[in-house]
């Protein structure tokens, strides 16, 4: 295993990383799989309160000795409901760190930050709590995760001494989300980064089209597309840990393998290349032919266009993943960006340069989303408007 400086903090962590979100069903065999990696040289766990029993299971496998020898990352789930006054915030700690039965956390987040949770991070005052749970000494280190627009993720980054960053950041997210300028800027900063999603939720594995496949077997160094996606992450000095939620025992193994070999800036210009051929071989299987060239934009009406259709083909290429469909909702439609906005005008289409109908794909894509959404928000018992 190849470790990592951890941003300014002085820690030094494994580079892959133990996503706890996606454990077995069986919780023994999800102790044996921490543990696991643990005696195998992994040193940072991911969980949250949200992740249905992960705190408790890791709980559990962090026992007999195990806390000692693992960096264990958890979350405040402050966008719900259940947080609604600055009491809950510690309330809601104390809870974590009993059910993970430890007297502190390594790295306390601040889970899914977006345009409402961190205004609700303003009003309860969270950044003050985190500082004060650190004077405490419940917490160590004070970090957010966010799927946030660039512009929001560097109004968060600036907007204190955050220590860690976690955002999603695959081959195809380049410049989604934070995106790798995102990563940069935090770095610059001295924040440590932790990668989540690194394989899309497993999804960029799952279907493989045949065009991507035909690059990688075409190239003459024979790796996995798992391998690929990883090795582009760890390549990045910046990243400090790459996580992957691993569903079973040989998919741990094969990452451990991986990881092995880890070191930084080991790509030559062809992988480079290799890279950008399998991104190309994933995104000619979009469904909206838009060609991000941006000729539609301004809209007069604020619609952003171009990023409403690349959302709209990343969900189309990894369904049934709902990441896409939450940005739209909680970043495109908060931001008043959303095709709710288009009032079928028509000047876009008087520059795509692909003839595209956009006020129509607009209507289609915000309605399949807008469904989607409150399929979600329903089947989690939520009120739908
Ligand atoms: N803070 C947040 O908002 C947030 C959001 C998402 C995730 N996270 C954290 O980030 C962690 C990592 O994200 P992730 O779990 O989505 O990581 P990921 O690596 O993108 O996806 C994990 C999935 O990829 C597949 N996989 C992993 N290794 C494989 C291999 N060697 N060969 C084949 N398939 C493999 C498995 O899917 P199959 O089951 O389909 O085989 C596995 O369940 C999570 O576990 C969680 O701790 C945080």
């Amino acid at each position: 295993m190849i470790y990592n400086q951890y941003g300014k903090t002085g820690l030094k962590v494994s580079r892959f990383g133990l996503g706890c979100m996606r454990f077995p069903k069986d919780e023994k065999e999800a102790i044996e799989m921490v543990r696991f990696a643990i005696d195998h040289g992994v040193n940072y766990l991911d969980t949250a309160y949200l992740y249905n029993d992960s705190e408790i299971i890791t709980g559990k496998a962090l026992k007999e000795g195990y806390r000692d020898k693992a960096y264990l990352a958890t979350k405040c789930p402050l966008g719900r409901e259940f947080i609604s006054k600055y009491e809950d915030l510690e309330k809601c700690l104390d809870e974590e760190l009993m059910r993970l039965g430890t007297d502190h956390i390594d790295v306390y987040l601040l889970h899914g930050l977006d345009f409402d949770s961190w205004q609700k991070a303003q009003k309860l005052d969270a950044l003050t709590f985190l500082d004060k749970m650190i004077a405490k000494g419940k917490i160590l280190h004070k970090a957010f995760s966010a799927h946030a627009p660039l512009v929001l993720f560097k109004e968060i980054v600036d907007a204190t001494d955050f220590e860690m960053a976690q955002i999603q950041l695959n081959i195809l997210d380049v410049h989604q989300q934070a995106g790798v300028e995102g990563l940069e800027y935090a770095a610059k900063k001295g924040m440590a980064i932790v990668v989540m999603e690194p394989l899309r939720g497993g999804f960029l594995l799952n279907n493989v089209p045949a065009e991507v496949q035909a690059v990688i077997d075409a190239y003459p160094e024979k790796r996995s597309l798992a391998e690929w996606c990883f090795r582009w992450l760890y390549n990045m000095p910046e990243v400090s840990v790459i996580l992957s939620g691993t569903s079973n025992l040989e998919q741990l193994q094969d990452n451990l393998r991986i990881f092995e070999q880890a070191n930084s800036e080991v790509m030559p210009e062809e992988e480079w290349n290799l890279i950008a051929k399998i991104r190309e071989a994933f995104e000619s299987k979009k469904s909206i032919q838009c060609g991000a060239c941006r000729y539609c934009m301004p809209c007069p009406r604020g619609v952003d266009i171009p990023e409403i259709f690349r959302l709209y083909n990343n969900y189309q290429l990894v369904k049934p993943y709902g990441v896409d469909v939450y940005a739209y909702q909680k970043t495109i439609l908060s931001a008043g960006t959303g095709a709710d906005q288009c009032v079928s005008c028509g000047l876009c289409m008087k520059h795509c340069p692909q003839g595209l109908k956009i006020p129509d794909l607009l209507q289609q894509v915000h309605q399949e989303f807008m469904e989607l959404f409150n399929a979600r928000a329903r089947a989690r018992g939520r009120d739908v408007k």
